[in-house]
């Protein structure tokens, strides 16, 4: 009998050994989609993220997988969503932003305290209220020392949470994931985190986040949410083809004699390019050989029908640290304002008019609520004599097919507008 007990005894001993060897969590193991398949092992580090063999606290931060029975009543009245949304696609050494927003269920909101409560204008005959909060930290504030609380106020690896002046409205912890990394913040409803891309490997990356709110003994999981990104070797670029009175501009067709504007827009929204030197390099497939420039708007008439296959290739020389390599030699070339719609030429041999590249290209003229000032960036680009300074080289290409056709339709069009409008010409 004695012996039995010993033996059940041991039984159950290393049974709760064993289940405590398996409750040491590591961020690795709550992520939301396991373990990432197409893992190349090692990553560099990004700085300021941990690496995600550290230890998760599970007591602090219940991990529940998708589908756990828990996740249905984590919120007083429905379910938050969170949106993760980010800029990609990202040139290498530009940075990425994710921006994350809960969304709370119907008639619940955040208040100006950082509560989640019920919207009074939701009010309606068949609802009644019995709270006014949804969530209330408020009632907390006395609990807590300019943010030393005397309740948890740790992230899940034990680190406590960073002095911030908003501390009492940052009732939302973020834990974001990638990489085999991961970086954790506190927050109100939507949080904005950016990676300096210079050590991610250029591809197709996954970033999750998880959201938990703070409560007084442990937090609780709010939601979750996962995002693709990429990180690109080559300029992300759009290009704007457009002709005066074409109505189809999508379509790619275009008439004959009549110049056709293209407008390069770099999507670049770190500023990473801003003090950068970028040069356009067009063919446009008709014979017409390559024509250089440094400004986003370019023009071309062509005088012949067809199709054509047009090129472009962008380089951007990016000011930075000098490796004990050869530099690459960045020779400037004349800035045309980029208010012109003419055709530009480069001039290689002359230095008085040099103009910086600043970002007004990119800055829509439509918007007339314009809060940027790209022209900031005038005092603090490169000199024209580059030999001093080292660059880093990228490209970015671009590619399309457009037909030119004669112009029968646009002559119809012509009569029709000399008739109704008096023009010159
Ligand atoms: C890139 O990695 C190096 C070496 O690991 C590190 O010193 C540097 O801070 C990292 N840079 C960025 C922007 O992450
Ligand atoms: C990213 O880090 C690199 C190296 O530290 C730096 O050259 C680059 O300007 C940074 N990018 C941004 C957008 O801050
Ligand atoms: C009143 O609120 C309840 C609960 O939010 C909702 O189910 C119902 O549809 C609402 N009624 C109207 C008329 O908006
Ligand atoms: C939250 O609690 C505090 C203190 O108990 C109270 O003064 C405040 O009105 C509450 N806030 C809401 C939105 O109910
Ligand atoms: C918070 O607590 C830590 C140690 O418990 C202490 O060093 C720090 O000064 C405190 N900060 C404030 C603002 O009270
Ligand atoms: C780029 O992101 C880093 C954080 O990784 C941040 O410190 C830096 O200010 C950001 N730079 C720009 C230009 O947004
Ligand atoms: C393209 O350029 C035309 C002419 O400048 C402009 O009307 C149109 O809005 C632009 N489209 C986009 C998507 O930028
Ligand atoms: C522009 O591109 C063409 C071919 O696409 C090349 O022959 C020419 O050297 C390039 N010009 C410059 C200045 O890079
Ligand atoms: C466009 O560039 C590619 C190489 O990047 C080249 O093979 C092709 O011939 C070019 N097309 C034209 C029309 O110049
Ligand atoms: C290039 O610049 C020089 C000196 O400023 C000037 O004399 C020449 O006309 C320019 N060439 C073109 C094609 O603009
Ligand atoms: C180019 O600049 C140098 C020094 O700034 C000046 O001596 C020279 O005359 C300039 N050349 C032209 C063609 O303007
Ligand atoms: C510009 O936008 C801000 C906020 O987006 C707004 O407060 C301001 O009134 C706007 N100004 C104009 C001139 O539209």
């Amino acid at each position: 009998m004695k012996k039995d007990l010993v033996l059940g005894g041991l039984v159950l001993l290393s049974l709760w050994l064993i289940s405590g060897i398996q409750a040491v969590k590591r961020f690795q193991d709550v992520r939301f989609h396991g373990k990432q398949s197409n893992d190349q092992g090692h990553h560099s580090q990004i700085r300021g993220w941990s690496p995600d063999r550290n230890t998760w606290d599970e007591q602090l931060y219940p991990a529940w997988k998708a589908g756990d029975a828990r996740w249905e009543n984590c919120w007083r009245g429905g379910k938050v969503e969170a949106l993760l949304t980010s800029d990609s696609p990202a040139l290498i050494g530009s940075n990425i932003t994710f921006a994350v927003t809960l969304r709370f269920p119907r008639c619940q909101k955040e208040n100006d305290d950082g509560d989640i409560v019920y919207d009074r204008k939701c009010r309606n005959d068949s609802f009644s209220y019995q709270d006014q909060y949804v969530y209330n930290w408020t009632k907390w504030v006395d609990d807590c020392n300019e943010g030393n609380c005397t309740f948890i106020n740790k992230f899940p690896d034990g680190r406590p949470f960073p002095p911030h002046p908003d501390w009492r409205r940052r009732n939302f912890v973020y834990i974001f994931q990638t990489l085999d990394q991961f970086y954790s913040l506190t927050g109100r409803s939507s949080a904005v985190l950016s990676i300096n891309t210079t050590n991610i490997t250029a591809g197709t990356q996954m970033m999750e986040v998880s959201v938990y709110r703070r409560d007084h003994r442990r937090h609780y999981p709010v939601a979750k949410a996962s995002a693709m990104y990429i990180v690109t070797e080559q300029i992300p670029l759009y290009v704007n083809i457009s002709q005066k009175n074409d109505r189809n501009s999508s379509d790619k067709i275009f008439i004959k004699d009549s110049p056709i504007t293209f407008d390069v827009k770099l999507h670049d929204p770190s500023h990473y390019l801003a003090k950068a030197a970028v040069s356009f390099n067009w063919t446009f497939g008709d014979g017409s050989g390559s024509f250089v420039s440094n400004n986003p708007l370019s023009s071309h008439t062509y005088t012949l029908l067809g199709n054509f296959s047009l090129n472009l290739t962008v380089k951007a020389a990016i000011p930075g640290p000098c490796k004990p390599v050869t530099p690459t030699t960045f020779i400037p070339t004349t800035y045309t304002s980029s208010t012109t719609t003419a055709p530009v030429t480069s001039n290689s041999t002359g230095n008085s008019t040099d103009l910086p590249f600043t970002e007004t290209a990119f800055v829509t003229t439509e918007g007339s609520n314009v809060t940027t000032a790209p022209t900031t960036e005038t005092t603090t680009h490169i000199q024209t004599t580059p030999a001093a300074g080292c660059f880093i080289d990228r490209y970015g290409y671009y590619k399309a097919n457009i037909r030119i056709v004669g112009n029968v339709k646009a002559t119809i069009a012509m009569v029709s507008c000399i008739k109704t409008l008096p023009m010159k010409d």
